[in-house]
């Protein structure tokens, strides 16, 4: 009998990025033998659905490479989609539906946008006490560049009415049994924004299955769910979707929620932005080090607001110094930074990073609690040994 790990590896990478003839098969979250063609090197966090999270150390790039990308997805990704059949349908407030093929989606001009994805539960395993959910580290985040029309230039043809306030995506996820589908919205103002897209292409090449061919929405800034894969419908509505991902999912309370308390629904708001972070790529934690200079890298992002600042400590946050910013930059991306250091002695070490954002925001010490542990941007650190 042909092993799990023997039958994935013989389904080829290209035909999982291309057609959609072999479905991924799904194996019980608890056997850890596998690996996902084309995604190797990724951390899995789970198989029923797909949860693939990428190993800090592979943030040493400004762009992260698709087999490097991590993968979130709340259902079964579609088993079959032909490419000559897919149509996108635009409808709802608008004065005149349409649907588009994918050639004629391809006409429409094209534009392009750097942008740090990062799911909203990225950090959630460092809640204590624990959340429920898929316990991401530090990994479910990236840089691409992702290309296709602005979804604006889609919304224009159909003539948004007035009423239109919010735009909801729909994608062509396998929904099984009762679960809700994954349907949500976004308001028309980030709709209509510039660097609003619906994305064909992932670093210059067509979107691979994982992440949402043939067509994704791109929200820039914003938590990763705002990005709907596997595009299928666009609809424009009156008010906010209504459905399990709004509400309650991606909420978080108004005010500091304790462990164990009941959060009322109205005083919860989505969320949408992601917070000022950093991580630290290099050294690795644990790592026993035989020289005594060392190059401290990483990376750091905020979401809509630009990176002024990231500071190092090497003494466990009792003193701070200033990294430098690389060169690379975009709108919506990271920055990778480094800092050059001298142990003064051998011994134990806690290096630490904190960046500081264009609104005034910084990292917090701990991870501010949430029932569903969204947003954790609490100081990354690293403990080394430097023989
Ligand atoms: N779109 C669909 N249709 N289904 C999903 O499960 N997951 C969302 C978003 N878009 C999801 C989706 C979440 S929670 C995240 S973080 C991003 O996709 C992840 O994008 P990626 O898998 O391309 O990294």
């Amino acid at each position: 009998m042909i092993s799990r790990r023997k039958f994935l590896q013989g389904v080829s990478a290209a035909t999982l990025a291309g057609s959609f003839a072999h479905p991924l098969p799904t194996w019980p979250a608890d056997d850890t033998s596998l690996t996902i063609p084309g995604k190797e090197e990724l951390i899995v966090r789970s198989y029923r659905f797909l949860d693939l999270e990428t190993p800090v150390e592979y943030f040493n790039s400004w762009l992260t490479p698709s087999n490097h990308f991590f993968v979130r997805n709340h259902m079964h990704e579609p088993s079959t989609l032909d490419p000559a059949e897919w149509k996108l349908s635009i409808g709802g407030e608008v004065d005149r539906p349409y649907t588009l093929t994918l050639a004629e989606l391809s006409k429409i001009e094209k534009h392009s946008v750097v942008n740090t994805l990062e799911c909203a539960g990225n950090g959630r395993a460092y809640h204590s006490p624990k959340v429920p959910g898929v316990q991401w580290q530090k990994g479910a985040v990236g840089t691409a560049r992702f290309s296709g029309p602005r979804l604006r230039a889609v919304l224009e043809r159909a003539g948004v009415k007035p009423t239109g306030k919010h735009v909801m995506f729909r994608g062509l996820d396998e929904v099984p049994g009762k679960v809700p589908p994954f349907i949500r919205s976004i308001p028309i103002e980030k709709a209509t924004d510039a660097d609003t897209l619906v994305a064909t292409h992932m670093n210059n090449a067509v979107l691979a299955k994982h992440h949402g061919f043939p067509a994704r929405a791109l929200v820039s800034g914003w938590i990763g769910a705002a990005s709907c894969k596997w595009l299928t419908e666009i609809k424009v509505l009156e008010r906010e979707f209504e459905g399990n991902f709004m509400s309650p999912g991606y909420r978080m309370p108004n005010q500091p929620a304790k462990p164990g308390e009941t959060v009322k629904p109205e005083d919860t708001h989505p969320v949408t932005g992601l917070n000022v972070k950093s991580l630290i790529s290099s050294p690795s934690d644990s790592a026993i080090l035989n020289s005594r200079t060392l190059n401290i890298q990483g990376v750091a992002w905020a979401g809509e607001a630009d990176i002024v600042r990231v500071e190092v400590s090497a003494d466990g946050g009792a003193s701070w110094q200033d990294a430098q910013l690389a060169a690379d930059r975009a709108r919506y991306a990271w920055r990778l930074w480094n800092f050059k250091w001298k142990a003064p002695n051998s011994g134990d070490f806690v290096i630490a990073a904190r960046a500081t954002d264009s609104q005034g925001r910084t990292q917090p010490s701990a991870p501010v609690w949430n029932p569903s542990g969204y947003l954790n941007n609490s100081i990354d650190q690293v403990r080394i040994h430097v023989a």
